[in-house]
């Protein structure tokens, strides 16, 4: 089974890790979760999701502060890590090695293991500063996964901007799924057509029902968030 290490910081877009953690928690892979104590304000500031909830859809979950946990090795063989959002703050420890907390330990593991690091940066405007630090995250071999939406496979609500984004990231781990029509694909073909001519994408109902992203998950469900 394949295993993936996943960081939350305290950028804005708690809701992009939460949406990567469901989407993988229906899927065939290992989540090794790690959460900065910023992000748990995040998560209870912009979601309605509680950080038991988010918690429980990892597979483990570790303290930030623990750095002697599994993935703080790299004997610990995973597939790559995710940081997803990455603050700025977050960004600048893994660029410059500053492995004082767990999240940032398990990123430069996975940078000297020589594993997919994707780090989803999120501030805006960025100054220089932020951008080298890009350039130098960058230059030791992480992927900078900003998340910029893209249009051309039209999205209608902010989940599929969200979703768009989660499938890019998993596309950089070659994770199959079906969260938006690609370039190319028939149905992108189609609707763009079909709005080039003033049509409504969103009426296309044939259009939705083709993504996988099923809306029952749109929120924590109701159940016990520890039940399982
Ligand atoms: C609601 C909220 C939104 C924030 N958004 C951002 C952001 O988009 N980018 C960023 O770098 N910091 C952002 N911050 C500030 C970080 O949370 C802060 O710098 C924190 O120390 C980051 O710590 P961490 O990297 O250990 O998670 C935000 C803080 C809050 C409370």
């Amino acid at each position: 089974m394949k295993r993936l290490v996943i960081g939350m910081s305290g950028a804005t877009g708690a809701i992009y890790g939460i949406r990567l953690l469901e989407i993988l928690s229906n899927l065939d892979i290992e989540t090794h979760l790690v959460i900065s104590d910023a992000a748990q304000k995040t998560i209870k500031m912009e979601t309605p999701w509680a950080v038991d909830q988010v918690k429980a859809m990892a597979h483990t979950c570790y303290d930030n502060r623990n750095i002697g946990a599994s993935i703080a090795s790299g004997s610990f063989l995973t597939e790559g890590m995710v940081v997803i959002p990455c603050a700025i703050k977050t960004l600048s420890g893994i660029a410059h090695s500053y492995n004082d907390n767990l999240l940032v330990r398990a990123a430069d593991v996975a940078i000297k293991e020589k594993r997919r690091l994707v780090i989803v940066a999120r501030e805006t405007p960025f100054h220089k500063g932020h951008l080298k630090l890009m350039m130098e995250a960058a230059d030791l071999g992480a992927t900078i996964l900003p998340p910029v939406p893209a249009f051309y496979c039209l999205p209608q609500t902010i989940d599929d901007i969200i979703n768009h984004l989660v499938g890019k990231v998993l596309d950089m781990f070659h994770i199959e799924h079906n969260l938006f029509y690609r370039w190319g694909s028939r149905e992108t073909e189609s609707a763009i057509a079909s709005n080039e001519k003033g049509g409504d994408v969103a009426t296309e109902k044939e259009w939705r029902e083709g993504l996988s992203y099923n809306p029952i998950y749109s929120g924590p469900s109701t159940k016990d968030p520890l039940s399982h």
